[in-house]
């Protein structure tokens, strides 16, 4: 009998065409939650936003590898994992620069209010009955990265043409890209001050879950935009919509959110001063089938009897 893999993505991301890779391998059947009575029987599972902790694991005995759909895997407990000897692996680098595409989309959306000038465009100008109002010049501001990783250098990549002052605050220094491409490290504080656009990069840890919450909105500037692409926990939601709805800060920018999908009654969504999209950053047909071959490379890795590539930092140099 062949092993069982369990997609739990739909095929718009992972296509036939990619998961056939596995077909001489496994079964391969594509799933939706709930899909416990085929947990017992799966080997590997290609997972999307589904959580995978003790309780998932508990009902998957023989399951041999996690590939997350992504490369953020907050959803996935690590430790539980390495106790089961399950591997965890994602999919890092192939989506970097369509999260930093998306992520300046979100600057420049904001900053020359591209919905509502589609709105006025299709609504009114013809009428004469509104105007757009101004939006803002990029040159001459402060772009401050919070974390300065694969996307976050990709971000500061595409932000050469800008005329900007560039500053970061992460746990580690970059002198590389400091060289590169004249980015400053400063502290917290003085990174909150400072930025007019602050572009949020960070993975979701238990330091970071929050990070921007009332304090941090306290210290910005009465211009600053937050932007968002990376997990909508880093922010507490309610504060910002505190801040922008007092007119505290100018605006933000999210891709994601605290509860996805955002339910219809999120106050940020009745605000004038957001531009929000639906966790959709890597989503572009490139990135995804990039992904898709990826997380199934890994599998199909594993069926092969190999260490999969693309283990999860914290499982670098263990073997099952
Ligand atoms: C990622 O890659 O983690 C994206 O946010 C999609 O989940």
């Amino acid at each position: 009998m062949k092993p069982l893999v369990l997609i739990s993505t739909d095929v718009a991301n992972v296509p036939e065409d990619v998961s056939s890779a596995l077909k001489p391998l496994a079964d391969v059947a594509y799933v939706k939650a709930p899909y416990d009575e085929l947990l017992g029987e799966a080997r590997a599972l290609l997972v999307g936003g589904d959580k995978v902790n003790e309780e998932f694991l508990r009902k998957a005995p023989h399951l041999g590898v996690a590939s997350r759909f992504g490369v953020g895997y907050d959803a996935v407990d690590v430790e539980a994992c390495t106790r089961r000897k399950v591997y965890v692996t994602h999919t890092p680098d192939v989506l970097s620069g369509a999260v930093a595409d998306h992520t300046w989309a979100l600057i420049l959306g904001f900053m020359r209010r591209i919905p509502e000038a589609d709105f006025i465009v299709r609504e009114h100008w013809a009428k004469k009955d509104r105007r757009l109002p101004f939006g803002w010049d990029m040159k001459g501001k402060t772009l401050g990265l919070l974390g300065l990783g694969r996307i976050g250098a990709e971000v500061l990549k595409r932000a050469q043409g800008f005329d900007l002052d560039l500053v970061y605050y992460d746990v580690m220094k970059r002198e590389d890209l400091e060289k590169l491409y004249g980015v400053r490290y400063v502290d917290f504080d003085e990174f909150l001050g400072a930025s007019d656009i602050i572009s949020v990069h960070v993975p979701l840890l238990p330091s970071t879950r929050g990070i921007i919450g009332d304090d941090a909105l306290s210290k910005m500037k009465s211009s600053a935009v937050v932007v968002n692409t990376s997990r909508g926990q880093v922010i507490d939601e309610k504060a910002l919509y505190r801040a922008l709805k007092e007119k505290r800060i100018r605006g933000a920018a999210l891709d994601v959110f605290e509860e996805e999908p955002t339910p219809l009654d999120n106050p940020l969504l009745a605000l004038d001063n957001v531009v929000l999209t639906p966790h959709c950053a890597s989503a572009t047909w490139e990135t995804r089938r990039g992904m898709a071959e990826m997380a199934v490379g890994s599998i199909k890795a594993f069926l092969e009897g190999r260490r999969p590539p693309n283990v999860v930092p914290e499982q670098r140099g263990l073997s099952f």
